[in-house]
């Protein structure tokens, strides 16, 4: 057996995670993460018959019914897991149509996954469906995109012409805008359920006054996702108390679109 901790994908979450606290995103335990992997990722690292423990996930998901995840530990802090991934981290198995994680490595001081386990899960049920590539969802409280939902009208089309208008290439890297879940009480199925609909027409969405998910093929592109909303986001909150001279018109978008071989979410552009 190799040691796992070595695998490619602990490597890289290890790394995304500690970026991700440099950047202010994941104060305290605040963020998650959850990298889908298949048993063969996993076999060469884990004896995958042998099962520490069995924890109860709160939901139903039998979309996922043997997927295995790559999962951030509740409480824990982004700032610690390249100290400890074993303790901070851990890889379940989910069984009996979602509703069962087997744990299969980590969360060693008899802890478990995220909080948020029933958005994550939901949110790659959702994801899937639009494309099957997808295997990671993040989660983080990036300021200015938490800050802009104060002081921004909460509506999709708003909230997404605004950021796209802040930086030139947002609407290359996010064509598909940012949809918008209101305040909710986090940590529920509620929420899972509100944030995985919201998944299915866009691969980021804002938890108002909370922070953001994202989705995509691998934690760069998740990664890069969010930095670009968070980035725009901070545009938008340099300049919003100050008169706007000039902006990025619906006609110039369109050139983006030619340009870079992109659609803007249908209805989203003049
Ligand atoms: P967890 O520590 O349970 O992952 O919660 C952090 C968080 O950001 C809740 O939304
Ligand atoms: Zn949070």
């Amino acid at each position: 057996m190799k040691d796992i901790l070595t695998a490619p994908y602990l490597v890289d979450l290890v790394r995304t995670l500690t970026n991700m606290y440099a950047h202010g995103w994941d104060e305290r335990n605040g963020g998650n993460v959850s990298v889908l992997l298949h048993e063969a990722d996993l076999a060469d690292y884990l004896d995958l018959d042998h099962v520490i423990r069995e924890i109860p996930t709160g939901f139903a998901a039998p979309e996922l019914e043997g997927c295995c995840f790559l999962v951030t530990g509740t409480g824990k802090y982004f700032k610690n897991v390249q100290y400890d991934p074993a303790n901070n981290l851990g890889i379940v198995r989910l069984i009996d149509g979602g509703k069962t994680a087997q744990l299969l490595w980590g969360y060693s001081d008899g802890g478990k996954f995220t909080s948020e386990f029933p958005a994550h899960m939901m949110s790659h049920v959702a994801r899937m469906k639009v494309d099957p590539e997808n295997r990671v969802v993040m989660h983080c409280h990036p300021a200015n995109l938490l800050a802009m939902t104060y002081v921004h009208d909460l509506d999709e089309i708003k909230f997404t012409r605004t950021l796209w208008q802040m930086c030139t290439e947002c609407i290359v890297v996010f064509p598909d805008g940012v949809n918008v879940v209101p305040w909710m009480l986090c940590g529920t199925n509620e929420i899972g359920e509100a944030t995985a609909k919201k998944m299915e027409t866009a691969r980021l969405v804002v938890w108002s006054q909370h922070g953001i998910y994202g989705a995509g093929k691998d934690l760069d592109e998740t990664f890069g996702l969010i930095e670009t909303a968070e980035k725009a986001a901070e545009i938008y909150m340099k300049i919003a108390h100050l008169p706007l001279v000039n902006t990025i018109t619906d006609a110039q978008m369109h050139e983006l679109e030619a340009r870079f071989g992109v659609k803007a979410r249908p209805g989203y552009l003049a």
